[in-house]
């Protein structure tokens, strides 16, 4: 049946026309529910995620949990476990939870439990490569790794693009507090030369370790910028030199060797890990170095938590799930568009960018897993966000009385890493005050009763009834880090379940790809071939001003 016709769909239809027509307010509904925060808020070790300021009531609610239910989102969430090809367009099993299905002892990675697709123990690879990071990672943070001329590492530089830089990034820069003094880690992904000119400029060869950061060695911006940088290092050294200052996070291991590097220094990882889920693989090389492996091992330990809580956890109390549904009711019954990430933490600032990339890619698809076009309702919604306090001096104007609906996801935490003087209350006071004033709103009375002129009444009332989500954490840790990246990663599951699209695969980044290599060699030959009239203007004008 389709699922607009399911009686679940019908139910939360007839709930968001109740909602809307009865003019309810999500602030009644902690007078008409007063247990309500029992229901909708969540804890998991030092994450504490409140759901309560959300126009759900206790039925509609128990109607989005029937909607997860019937649409299978528990026995697809086993099948994704227990490594069965989900991924039915590619033929692959999706086991990025894999990766992070380890133990750590002194120094060393074991596999929690096996992990089979077509009959092999997925886990002795992740273990072994694993233990092969923590082992190079080690010899570079002690200096035992010399490069070319004997002197130590002391910056990484990262070339790889989308999952495999968004991730390694934001975590990077999520985690700063822990990484090691001396060291300093950068992230090249743009084909614009500026990237990485900007990056190598400065840059001392003698102590540069590149990791190439591909899973298929091929892409062009990845690889263009990977051999302006050996270009760049065989300035100064020799090409045997490359093994010190270069090595791989792949899974082509003949494109790895054919560059130049020593493939003993290729650290793999499988088909079966999607790129915007790869930041536990061998992706997450550059944050292991900045962190260290007992860090690190901290962060999958997290990932790990809330992989076993979304597993086992039943759909009302299941975070993940309930995140989903609360997705679920704005985008398709209450015509959101977007969801706003704002995290209240300056080294969450590529957080929103991160996601963009895990949402968007996976569940921007208006085709079904039968490869029906979907036609009667909204799949992905547009996935943005900046960091608070800056994006209260930016956007928050159109979130507060713009005509559009933003649901938003607040994440803050009790304790900072830079607690200055006033700096964390301060910020902290703005988030809470935030959420308050994005439900509650200012009325027309309130500002009569404060001697507001009636002229500016319309302009300064504020309607309120604005959701967010509230995600507050003890504090940020490898550990709590890695519970909200898996939150997030399996909220987008439950939510692909649910539109029924296949949340693992990317075709709709390959038109523009093949059509740019087409136009490249046009354009290095100077010979604009069969295009519409804008694309040959355009190119045209480009070649003129480049060849005068
Ligand atoms: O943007 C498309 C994509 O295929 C992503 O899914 C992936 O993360 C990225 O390109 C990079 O691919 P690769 O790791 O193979 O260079």
């Amino acid at each position: 049946m389709k699922l607009i016709n399911t009686r679940e769909w019908k139910s939360l239809e007839l709930d968001a026309k109740q909602w809307i027509d009865g003019h309810q307010r999500i602030e009644s509904l902690f007078v008409s529910q007063p247990d309500r925060l029992a229901h909708f808020s969540f804890e998991l070790d030092g994450l504490f995620v409140d759901l309560s300021k959300n126009s759900i009531t206790a039925s509609i609610q128990s109607h989005l949990n029937q909607l997860a239910t019937a649409s299978g989102v528990e026995a697809y969430r086993d099948k994704m476990f227990q490594g069965e090809k989900i991924n039915l367009t590619e033929g692959r099993a999706v086991l990025h939870v894999a990766l992070r299905n380890v133990t750590y002892h002194r120094g060393v990675f074991s596999a929690v439990s096996s992990i089979f697709v077509d009959g092999i123990d997925v886990m002795v690879g992740v273990v072994d490569t694993l233990n092969k990071m923590g082992k190079f990672t080690e010899t570079v943070r002690s200096g035992e790794w010399k490069g070319a001329t004997g002197r130590s590492i002391k910056t990484i530089v990262n070339i790889g693009i989308g999952g495999s830089d968004l991730g390694p990034k934001m975590l990077t820069r999520a985690l700063t507090p822990y990484i090691q003094e001396g060291l300093s880690v950068k992230f090249v992904s743009n084909v614009d030369g500026t990237d990485i000119a900007e990056t190598l400029n400065g840059l001392d060869p003698e102590t540069s370790l590149f990791i190439i950061a591909s899973k298929t060695f091929t892409t062009q911006e990845t690889m263009t910028n990977a051999e302006t940088a050996k270009r760049w290092f065989l300035q100064t050294h020799k090409p045997t030199d490359i093994a010190k200052h270069f090595v791989a996070a792949s899974t082509a291991e003949k494109l790895v060797a054919a560059f130049g590097i020593d493939t003993a220094n290729m650290f793999p990882f499988w088909d079966w890990v999607g790129g915007r889920y790869s930041s536990p693989s061998a992706i997450g090389l550059p944050v292991m170095l900045a962190i260290g492996r007992d860090h690190y091992a901290e962060l999958l330990s997290g990932y790990h938590i809330m992989d076993q809580h979304f597993l086992k956890t039943p759909i009302e109390k299941n975070i993940p799930v309930q995140m989903a549904l609360t997705g679920i009711w704005y985008n398709n019954f209450m015509h959101a568009e977007s969801i706003a990430i704002l995290p209240y933490d300056q080294t969450l600032e590529h957080f929103a960018a991160y996601f963009q990339q895990g949402d968007m890619e996976s569940n921007g698809k208006y085709v079904n897993l039968a490869g029906e076009r979907i036609t009667d309702y909204q799949t992905g919604p547009i996935v943005w966000g900046e960091p608070g306090t800056n994006g209260q001096h930016a956007f928050y104007q159109l979130i507060h009385q713009g005509t559009k609906l933003i649901p938003a996801d607040f994440i803050g935490m009790v304790k900072s890493h830079h607690p200055e003087g006033d700096h964390h209350v301060k910020l902290m006071a703005n988030f809470f005050a935030q959420t308050e004033a994005l439900m509650c709103g200012l009325s027309a009375d309130t500002l009569r009763a404060q001697g507001c002129s009636e002229s500016l009444i319309p302009h300064r009332t504020f309607e309120g009834n604005r959701p967010t989500n509230s995600i507050l954490i003890n504090e940020l840790t490898p550990k709590t880090l890695g519970m909200l990246v898996a939150l997030y990663e399996h909220k987008i599951f439950v939510q692909g379940v649910i539109w029924q699209v296949n949340s693992f695969d990317q075709y709709g980044v390959e038109l523009g790809k093949v059509g740019a290599k087409a136009i490249l060699s046009e354009l290095e030959n100077n010979k604009v071939g069969q295009h519409d009239a804008s694309t040959t203007i355009l190119m045209e004008r480009f070649l003129k001003k480049a060849n005068p």
